[in-house]
């Protein structure tokens, strides 16, 4: 297969991808809970992390509008007051099972909603550990949002989650944390870990051994003045765009490359693709660095093992599309995750690569795409779902394809300006 030689693809520049949502989300949740004045830099101004500030201050916390540099004032989990309102969580699984956490822990009553596809993601992961503690938790008839959360005075406990999920983990840990308890979660393989390490930034003693977490009982946060790294998901749609094009380099600055993210530049790498990471330190118990990223001489297909699949599950979807450009057969098994996703992420990327003229196949847990370098022409049903309109973005810059993506805007949930920067590195 010929690799894609066009002289008209090529890219340039650097970029400066938004902070990470995930910590995004933490960095309000931890200063919230945190008694004192607390300062985030660089946060995610997306959808997703909007919702969390709009719970936070349905408790009492006073968020003011995200901006580049914020500052407010934590009350701690005693401080947190009852809503007169629901919780609305938007379209953010993040927000709704990590405050779930809080709420139940610090012994309030609150009703969680969310959009369309929020309401459908499956609640009962959180339902049981914290009903386990000594919450009650109601949750739809199909076990998602609307969800009442009841707490009280958890007790401690040991959990065994049965997938690996860091909002699963950290709703229990933040349950304990806010009732003063021990908690312990076990996973299969361990998931991200953002909330261990910026917990212990906060000055909480989290101990972690071989895929358990035990936080201590009885501890307090301390206030934070936090740089959030930029997005490594985020980031991954421009790795790509760098791995597709044959001219051109592309600087991706400051990203966050913490080795429970790193799983998508790790599989670009052994597709091919020259990734440097240069100047890389470790910030509020975050590694972050510079990334330069160009293409080598064509990728080649990549199988992905079952225990990396948590390194990278939000940019499946991503690996997916660029698989289409890739020589020989990309393989992804043990992600069933992704069926739970903002969107049935396997049937979604399947389909649309289908439609569009790629060679493709869902599998139960996960997908097979053959690399034909396609010419892709058609409308790509997104689903409002956020990475498969940035993912099929990207090829929609390959020269020759004509890819239309049905809802543009639903790319606000984790990356407002990511059309614009898509068309500034490729201009
Ligand atoms: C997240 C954890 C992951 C990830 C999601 C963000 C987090 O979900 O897919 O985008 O911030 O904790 P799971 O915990 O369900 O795997």
């Amino acid at each position: 297969m010929a690799p894609l030689t066009s002289s008209r693809f090529h890219v340039a520049g650097e970029l400066r991808v938004p902070g990470d949502k995930s910590i995004s989300h933490r960095a309000l949740i931890f200063g919230a809970l945190a008694e004192g004045p607390s300062r985030v830099r660089d946060i995610l101004p997306s959808a997703d992390v909007h919702s969390t500030a709009g719970v936070l201050r349905a408790l009492g916390v006073d968020i003011p509008a995200l901006g580049p540099s914020i500052e407010f004032t934590g009350v701690g989990p005693q401080g947190l007051r009852a809503p007169d309102r629901d919780l609305d969580c938007g379209n953010s699984g993040t927000s709704a099972r990590l405050l779930a956490g809080v709420v139940a822990g610090s012994g309030l009553t609150g009703r969680f909603v969310g959009d369309l596809s929020l309401s459908g993601r499956p609640m009962g992961r959180v339902k049981r550990p914290l009903e386990a503690m000594g919450a009650t938790i109601e949750v739809s008839e199909k076990g998602g949002l609307p969800m009442v959360v009841r707490g009280g005075t958890l007790q401690q406990i040991e959990w065994e989650n049965a997938n690996s999920s860091a909002q699963v983990k950290s709703c229990v840990l933040l349950a304990a944390l806010c009732s003063g308890v021990e908690a312990t979660v076990r996973e299969p393989t361990r998931s991200r870990d953002h909330t261990e390490r910026l917990l212990a930034a906060h000055g909480v003693e989290v101990w972690v051994n071989e895929g358990a977490v035990l936080l201590f009982g009885g501890q307090k946060l301390t206030p934070l003045d936090l740089q959030v790294p930029g997005d490594p998901s985020s980031a991954a749609f421009f790795a790509a765009l760098a791995a597709l094009a044959p001219q051109g380099e592309l600087l991706l600055r400051d990203v966050c490359v913490n080795e429970a993210r790193t799983g998508f530049l790790a599989a670009l790498a052994e597709m091919g693709a020259t990734i440097d990471m240069r100047d890389k330190v470790l910030r509020s118990g975050e590694w972050v660095a510079n990334l330069h990223v160009s293409a080598g001489a064509g990728l080649r297909g990549v199988t992905i093992p079952a225990e990396a699949i948590p390194t990278l599950i939000d940019e499946l979807p991503l690996l997916a599309c660029i698989a289409a450009y890739a020589e020989g057969e990309t393989r992804v098994t043990g992600a069933e995750e992704l069926r739970v996703k903002e969107s049935d992420r396997i049937s979604a990327v399947v389909n649309n690569l289908k439609s569009l003229g790629a060679d493709a196949d869902e599998l139960p847990d996960g997908f097979i795409v053959r690399g034909t370098n396609p010419r892709l022409r058609g409308s790509v049903v997104t689903h409002g779902d956020h990475r498969l309109a940035m993912a099929f973005g990207v090829l929609g810059t390959i020269p020759g394809n004509e890819i239309a993506v049905d809802d543009r805007v639903c790319v606000a949930v984790s990356y407002p300006e990511f059309w614009a920067d898509l068309a500034r590195v490729t201009a």
